[in-house]
């Protein structure tokens, strides 16, 4: 069993009338909250879902005080697997239980996953819940069928975190990536393997319900009119990987790719998935699922103190690539 120190280092966001609370405090261990393994976090992430748990309108956080943070790698100091090095995100982290953004995070034994073979903390925070969500996406659209040769597969908010290691993990799959973006990236985005670079009118289509069939599959991760306006661009049997939701919620579209192209639009959830399977791919992220760029070009680094900018830059799609906190 780990002495914690008395004080422990959190950025805390908490409900006010006027609006919401945020920066770093120091909180108790009594303060973290339930679960039988506590965790010394050396890295969590910046994802847009976190920047949303620290906004009045953001109706992601659950508690009042939380210490956000939906993703954490660190080591296991007391309870089962004491010593080991573990990830964990999904479930209620930062969410409804106090997630990455402290030095230690006590959390339910059942949410923890080892540490892949060959994955630092680091290199686990810089792919963080998005990346555990694009190969996800991947993983689904290939389960269905696709494969590289089948034609380009489009990924949309390409430079976000999402985006970035959807074009990454496709691109070192063999896939030809078009990427499209509202950023001037195009050196960024051909650095991660992307082969065409689009703006975001340039896939916005032309509103009718069948259009030029153009992609054999997608992953996005900005939803509302952008997926709409892909469904009719995808090619007979192709799918829609839908991960986000950055362009809005409401999706209006017609029946006619699903019943006249068989188009499929596939949702992927990281926070529910299936620890068997969310410990399978994370095995892959390690292995045949890898971004390459895991250690430049895709993750910038920072620390606690440096955190808010960076939710608030994120919610603006101001972000490129993906942000590790460094906590410990
Ligand atoms: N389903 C899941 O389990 C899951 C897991 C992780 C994330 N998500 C969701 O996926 C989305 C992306 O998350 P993230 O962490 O990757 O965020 P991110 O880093 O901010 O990436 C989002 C990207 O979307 C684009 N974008 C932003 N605002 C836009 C707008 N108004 N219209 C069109 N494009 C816009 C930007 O890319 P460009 O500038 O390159 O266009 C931005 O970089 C979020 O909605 C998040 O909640 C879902």
């Amino acid at each position: 069993m780990a002495d914690l120190p008395g004080e422990i280092r959190a950025f805390v966001a908490e409900k006010g009338d006027d609006g919401v609370d945020r920066g770093l405090r120091t909180v108790s261990a009594a303060e973290l909250g339930d679960g039988d393994v506590v965790v010394r976090v050396d890295c969590s992430s910046v994802n847009y879902k976190d920047a949303l748990a620290t906004i009045p309108k953001g109706q992601v956080a659950r508690i009042s005080p939380l210490i956000p943070g939906i993703d954490l790698a660190g080591t296991v100091v007391e309870g089962p697997g004491e010593g080991s090095e573990v990830l964990a995100h999904g479930y209620d982290l930062g969410v409804a239980h106090h997630g990455g953004y402290a030095e230690y995070a006590r959390v339910p034994g059942d949410w923890v996953v080892p540490l892949p073979e060959g994955m630092s903390t680091k290199q686990a925070m810089a792919i963080g819940t998005a990346g555990f969500t694009a190969a996800l996406a991947v993983a689904r659209l290939e389960q269905r069928g696709l494969q590289p040769g089948d034609g380009p597969v489009l990924v949309t908010g390409a430079t976000g975190g999402v985006g970035s290691t959807a074009v990454s993990i496709l691109a070192a799959r063999g896939y030809e990536v078009v990427a499209s973006t509202g950023k001037d990236a195009r050196e960024y985005l051909e650095g991660l393997g992307a082969s065409e670079i689009l703006g975001r009118e340039d896939v916005a289509g032309d509103g009718k319900p069948l259009g030029k069939q153009r992609w054999a599959a997608a992953v996005d991760s900005v939803g509302g009119a952008t997926l709409a306006a892909l469904l009719p661009q995808i090619r007979y049997g192709g799918a829609v990987a839908a991960t986000g939701l950055t362009a809005g919620v409401k999706v209006e579209t017609t029946v006619m790719p699903f019943i006249l192209r068989s188009v499929a639009l596939r949702g992927i959830v990281s926070v529910e998935t299936p620890m068997e399977e969310r410990a399978e791919v994370w095995r892959r992220l390690a292995d045949d699922l890898r971004p390459p760029q895991l250690d430049d070009a895709i993750a910038r680094e920072i620390t606690l103190d440096e955190l808010e900018p960076a939710l608030d830059a994120i919610l603006q799609g101001g972000l490129t690539g993906r942000t590790v906190v460094r906590v410990g």
